[in-house]
Formats: structure tokens, sequence, C-alpha cells
């Protein structure tokens, strides 16, 4: 079974040597394995959780999917894909928030520390707190659940996102009865090198001493070169285990150097030329894809391209499991419901008779026709002086039962009282016409 392996990266900041180390490395190192299906995407919606500057956002994009590719990242091997071009992921995130319980988002730690933030001071508890951070615990969900990822490398923070996104398939999974999510895992890396930074910290941007990855050979050497240490002179001994620059050195060194370098701290190496040596072997880990980072930069619409065509491959998969799953929440085409029993209240509309109807000719006497139930003209009265003797000449014709015919004149008791509308031809057809539509209205009358 092939392992498909998740992960984020969320476009804010410059890239530093610690991401570099910490993150960067290992994943593409493990992307190169064989038996596993690799995602990785710019998690560029949830860069706007926060109070998001959308030119900082745009140009962090570009240097963070430069940094992938420049280091290694094979975008036909892997799934390398921005997040706001799959429409998929905002579709799942609304399925997803409606099996969401609003008390398991309530106890997720970065909405509960800005909570705790604003009860220190005395505010609303929800005060400045937007829902692009209270739901980034669901979109994250959709990201993982939307290619069902069974592994997601992440660092310690992201743990609790990771438990909630499996709370969430599988909280799914149980209210529509089926298996639609994979339940997935996250993969802490417990030997991933923790980076200290220029003051021997955890380098990281909060703390404002990090060494960015990118740059020049020299401005890699001036950070090196204002890491902080200690006063000790040339030739008096060092101990490795409390310098930050060895830790540094030891996170690109093989074991052979890195003990060199530790010898050399015993035997008193002087502070510059242990900087001048962790620079050179820095450098050249980087320096080719240093190259290869500035000149992507400088190919914007390339880096596009790839990250277009990689949101295109997945969308077929994207769709298919949307599909599967609007059709099991009811987002239904109205094609397959059967044609529903109408059951109405008004009695059923009658069907249609044959019937009279009364005019006033161009001689000025009163007359009527007479008409089929299908419109059709069977015959004409004679003409009467007034309404009163037109409406008797309808009534005896309605209660006839010994009609006659002579040539176009229908007869009753040897009185004509009409003139049949129809042709010498087509008299008899005509005559019977006119028999079945007074029967039909006398039995209408009862
Ligand atoms: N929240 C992650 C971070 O800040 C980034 C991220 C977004 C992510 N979606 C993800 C990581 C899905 C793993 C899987 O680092």
């Amino acid at each position: 079974m092939t392992i498909r392996v998740l992960t984020g990266i969320k476009p804010t900041g410059t890239v530093h040597l610690g991401n570099y180390v910490g993150a960067i490395r290992p994943a593409i190192s493990a992307s190169l394995q064989p038996g596993i299906e690799s995602y990785y995407f710019l998690a560029d919606y949830h860069a706007l959780s926060g109070s998001a500057d959308a030119d900082r956002v745009h140009r962090s994009t570009l240097e963070i999917a430069a940094t992938w590719l420049a280091l290694g990242l094979d975008p036909v091997k892997v799934h390398f894909y921005r997040q706001s071009d799959l429409p998929e992921v905002t579709e799942l995130t609304w399925l997803l928030s409606c099996v969401t319980a609003k008390g398991l988002l309530n106890r997720a730690h970065a909405y509960k520390a800005a909570v705790d933030a604003n009860v220190a001071q005395a505010l609303d508890a929800d005060h400045g707190i937007g829902m692009g951070l209270y739901l980034y615990p669901v979109l994250m969900a959709a990201d993982i659940l939307l290619f069902n990822a069974h592994r997601v490398p992440v660092g310690r923070d992201q743990i609790q996102h990771i438990e909630i996104a499996r709370d969430l398939a599988q909280r799914f999974n149980h209210l529509q009865g089926g298996d639609y999510f994979t339940l997935p895992e996250a993969a802490v890396d417990a030997n991933s090198a923790v980076l200290p930074g220029l003051d021997g910290r955890k380098m990281s941007k909060s703390y404002d001493n990090v060494i960015p990855l990118w740059g020049t050979s020299k401005s890699l050497r001036d950070s090196i070169y204002s890491v902080v240490t200690n006063s000790l002179l040339p030739g008096e001994p060092k101990n490795p285990d409390e310098s930050t620059l060895f830790a540094l050195y030891q996170a690109f060194a093989s074991a052979d150097e890195s003990t060199d370098l530790r010898q050399a701290y015993a035997d008193g190496i002087a502070w510059g030329e242990a900087k001048r040596i962790v620079h050179q072997r820095i450098d050249s880990e980087l320096c080719a894809a240093r190259e290869r980072y500035h000149a992507l930069i400088g190919r914007p619409q390339e880096i596009e391209s790839t990250l277009q065509a990689g949101a295109e491959r997945l969308r077929p998969k994207a769709r298919a499991l949307l599909d599967g799953l609007r059709e099991a929440v009811g987002l239904r085409s109205l094609a397959r419901l059967a044609a529903p029993v109408v059951v109405s209240d008004k009695a059923p509309k009658k069907a249609k008779l044959p019937r009279f109807v009364q005019f006033k000719g161009v001689d000025g006497l009163l007359n009527f026709k007479f008409f089929a139930a299908n419109g059709e003209l069977l015959l004409t009265g004679l003409g009467y002086a007034d309404a009163k003797s037109s409406a008797s000449a309808m009534q005896v014709l309605q209660v006839a039962t010994d009609l006659q015919l002579k040539d176009a004149q229908v007869l009753i008791d040897a009185q004509p009282v009409g003139t049949l509308a129809a042709t010498p031809a087509q008299l008899d057809q005509a005559y019977s016409q006119l028999l079945d539509a007074l029967a039909s209205l006398r039995a209408v009358a009862g």
C-alpha cells in the first residue's frame, strides 16, 4: 500500500536556517523515499488567518515555492501545489464545519491562547479574534482529509491540529455511516534538529535571532560571524557542547567532520577560525541551491505554472472525493428524485363539455351556436327575436330525443332548430357528432 504523506507550508515571512534543518531538508529527503506519495502545498489560505499583509503573502508564496524547488523537491514525483488553487479545499472546509462541535474549537490551543491573552488584559474574551483563527483547525483538517493522507509530518505545535482532523474524520464517518475519510496521524520527527539562533536560543522569527537561508555567501558569512561566542582566547580549550557555533556546524557536518571540530575546540581553536570553518561548511551545502533559488525567483511565471500544474493534476481526485461527500450529505441531483405524488386540496379540473354560446347576429337577431367539447362548431341556431326564444330553443335541443336531419337542417317535431356546420359530404358525420355532444350534456345533467 502506498502511504500518503502530506504537509502544508504557511507562506509567511522569510525562510531561515532553522526551517531548513528542522523541516525542509528532512521533508525533501523523505519525499525521495520509495513507496510513499508526497503532498506538499503552500497553505496560503492559512496565511490569511492572522493580520496578513497582501503583498507579503504574495511575495512569500513565491519565495517559499522557489525554496522548496531549489532544494530539490521534484514537482513531477511529488504533488506540489498551492492550497488556494483547489476550490475543493474550501468546499470541504464547510462540510467539515457542519460536523464540528463548537466546543472542540474552543479548546484549540491557538484560539485559547488568544482568549487567555485577552482575559489577562481584562478585554472581552473574543476581542480581536476572527473566524479565520477560530476555524484554522477545520481548514487544516480539510487539507489533510481531502487527499486522505495517512501521515502528516508537523512540528509539535501542530499535533493538536492533526488530532482535530482525526476527530472530524471520525465524526463524519460515523454520522454518514461510511469510510469516507482515512484517519491521519501526526509524524513528529523526534530527532529533527532544533537549531540554535544567533543568541543561542532556538532559532525563531519571534526571537529575532535567525540566519536567513538565502542571500549571498557574504551575507551568510556575516550572520555566522555575529553568532555569540564567549571571550576565550585562541589557544584556550573550548567546550563544543556549550557552543552555538558547534551546534550549527553539527547540523550540516558529517560525524567525522564534527569529531574533527570537536578536537579543534579542545585544542583551543580561535573563534574566528571556527566561524570560518562553520561558514564554509554551511555555504558548501547551500551554494548550488542558492544559485537555483535566485534563478527561480527571477522566473516567477515558471513557478506559477508549476504550482498550477500541480493543482490541476490533483483536481480530479479532489473533485471525486467531494462528489461522494455531497452525495452523502444530501447535495444531490434533483433529477434522481422520483416525481412526487401531488395531493391537491382542489377538486380535479372538470372535463370540458360541449357548450352553447349565445350572440347577437348582424341582422340584430339573437342566436346561438353549439360547440363540441373540442371547440368545434357543430350547429348554428336559426335566429330569434329575443333572448327568451333563443334560450328556449337551446333548452328544447338539450332535452329532445327525436331529432331528425333534413339536408343540413336539424328538425325537432318537424320544426327546424338549426343548421349543421358541415359540407354536404360530411353531414352524416357532423350529425352523429351533434347527437353525441347532446348525449354527453344530458349525461352530465343527469
Ligand atoms: N498549520 C501549519 C503550520 O502552521 C501549516 C499547515 C496548513 C499544515 N495546513 C496543513 C500542515 C496541513 C500540515 C497539514 O505549520
